[in-house]
C-alpha cells in the first residue's frame, strides 16, 4: 500500500474498510468483514446489558448455553444471513451447517464462533468473537484454504484483528464506534517468554508435562485468563509466547474447537510468523471429519511449538530420548 495513498491521514482515521480496500481485497470479502465488525458492536451491548443468565439449552457439545452465547450467535447469524455473500453458514451454537444462499459463486461460507468465553462475562473478563471465512461452498476444508480470519476481543476495549492473508492488522474501536487501524503487520519472535497452559495439569500427558517443565525452568511466565481470544491476544500483542490446550489423558482430543476457534487462529498465528499444531501436525493442514471436530492445539512462538512437538514425538511416540540435546540448542 503506497504511503502516499495515506497522504495527510494519520493511521488512527484509516478505518477498516479503507484498509480492506488498500489490500485491494475483493468487494464481497470486504463487505462480508465490514459485516462481521458491524455485528461486534450488538454483540458489545448484548455483553453490557444483556441476561447473564442460562438459556435453558445446550449445544451439540452437551454445555449448557449461556443466553449470552445464544444471543451472539443470533445477531452474527442474522448478519450474514442478510450480507448477500454468505453461501453457508456454521456455529459452535448451531447443530449442523445452515445454508444461506445455494449458488457459491463469489460467495463465502463462514464458521465461528459468536461468543468465545462466555462464561467469563459474569466475571467481568475479556471474552471474544472468532470468525473463520472460506471462499465457496464448503466448511469441511482444511484450515489452510482459509481466505480469511478474525477476532474481535471485548476487554477494557473493543479491537478487531484480522488477516486476508496479507499479513496480521489491529483495530480499535473509537468514540464513534468506529475501527480504526491500531497497528499493521504483527509479528512474533521465534521463541517467548510468557506461557498460558489450558487444562488440568495432573492430567498432562508425559511429553506436554515434560514440555511444561522445561518452560518453567527457562522462567517463562504464566498467563492464563481462561479466555482463548485475550490469551492469543496478549501472545499476538506481546509478540512472544505460547498457548496450548493439549491433549489430555482423558481427553485425547483436546476442549477446543478446530472449525470455530483452531482454525482462524492458527490462521492468524502464521501469518504473523507464528506456528500452530495439534503436538504432531500443523493444525492448518488437519482435514476435518466433522464440522463439531475438536483437536490439542500448541500454537505461539515458532520455536516454542516446535519444543512442544519434540517432547511429545519423543516421549509419547516412542522416539527416544534426545529431546534434552535437542531441546539444548
Ligand atoms: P467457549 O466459551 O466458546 O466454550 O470457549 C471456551 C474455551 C476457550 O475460550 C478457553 O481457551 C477454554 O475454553 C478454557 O477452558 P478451561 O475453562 O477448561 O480452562
Ligand atoms: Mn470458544
Ligand atoms: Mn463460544
Amino acid at each position: 500500500m503506497s504511503p502516499t495513498s495515506r497522504a495527510g491521514k494519520t493511521k488512527f482515521q484509516i478505518d477498516l474498510r479503507r484498509h480492506l480496500r488498500e489490500h485491494y481485497i475483493n468487494e464481497n470479502l470486504t463487505h462480508l468483514i465490514c459485516e462481521i465488525a458491524e455485528a461486534s458492536k450488538y454483540i458489545i451491548h448484548s455483553i453490557s446489558t444483556g441476561d447473564l443468565g442460562v438459556a435453558g439449552t445446550s449445544n451439540l457439545y452437551g454445555e449448557q448455553q449461556l443466553a449470552l452465547d445464544v444471543l451472539a450467535d443470533r445477531i452474527l447469524r442474522k448478519r450474514l444471513d442478510h450480507s448477500r455473500v454468505v453461501a453457508n453458514m456454521m456455529s459452535e451454537e448451531m447443530d449442523e451447517i445452515i445454508p444461506v444462499s445455494p449458488d457459491c459463486g463469489g460467495k463465502y461460507s463462514v464458521a465461528f464462533d459468536p461468543l468465545d468465553g462466555s462464561s467469563l462475562v459474569d466475571v467481568n473478563l475479556a471474552v471474544g468473537t472468532i470468525v473463520s471465512i472460506f471462499e465457496g461452498c464448503d466448511l469441511l476444508q482444511s484450515g489452510r484454504n482459509q481466505v480469511a480470519a478474525v477476532y474481535i476481543l471485548y476487554g477494557p476495549r473493543t479491537t478487531l484483528v484480522y488477516s486476508v492473508g496479507k499479513g496480521v492488522h489491529e483495530f480499535g474501536m473509537n468514540m464513534l464506534r468506529e475501527y480504526t487501524l491500531l497497528q499493521e503487520n504483527i509479528t512474533l519472535k521465534p521463541q517467548g517468554n510468557l506461557y498460558s497452559p489450558g487444562g488440568q495439569r495432573n492430567l498432562y500427558t508425559p511429553g506436554v508435562e515434560a514440555f511444561v517443565t522445561k518452560l518453567e525452568e527457562r522462567g517463562v511466565k504464566l498467563r492464563y485468563s481462561g479466555g482463548f481470544v485475550p490469551d492469543i491476544n496478549q501472545i499476538l500483542l506481546k509478540g512472544q509466547g505460547v498457548f496450548f490446550y493439549p491433549h489430555l489423558q482423558n481427553l485425547p482430543e483436546g476442549k477446543l474447537r478446530l472449525l470455530f476457534e483452531l482454525n482462524p487462529m492458527a490462521y492468524l498465528i502464521e501469518q504473523a510468523g507464528g506456528a500452530a499444531s495439534d503436538g504432531r501436525r500443523p493444525i492448518l493442514d488437519l482435514q476435518p471429519q466433522q464440522i463439531h471436530e475438536r483437536s490439542p492445539v500448541f500454537i505461539g512462538c515458532k520455536k516454542d511449538v516446535a519444543l512442544a512437538e519434540e517432547y511429545i514425538s519423543q516421549l509419547e511416540d516412542g522416539k527416544g530420548d534426545v529431546v534434552e540435546k535437542k531441546a539444548k540448542t
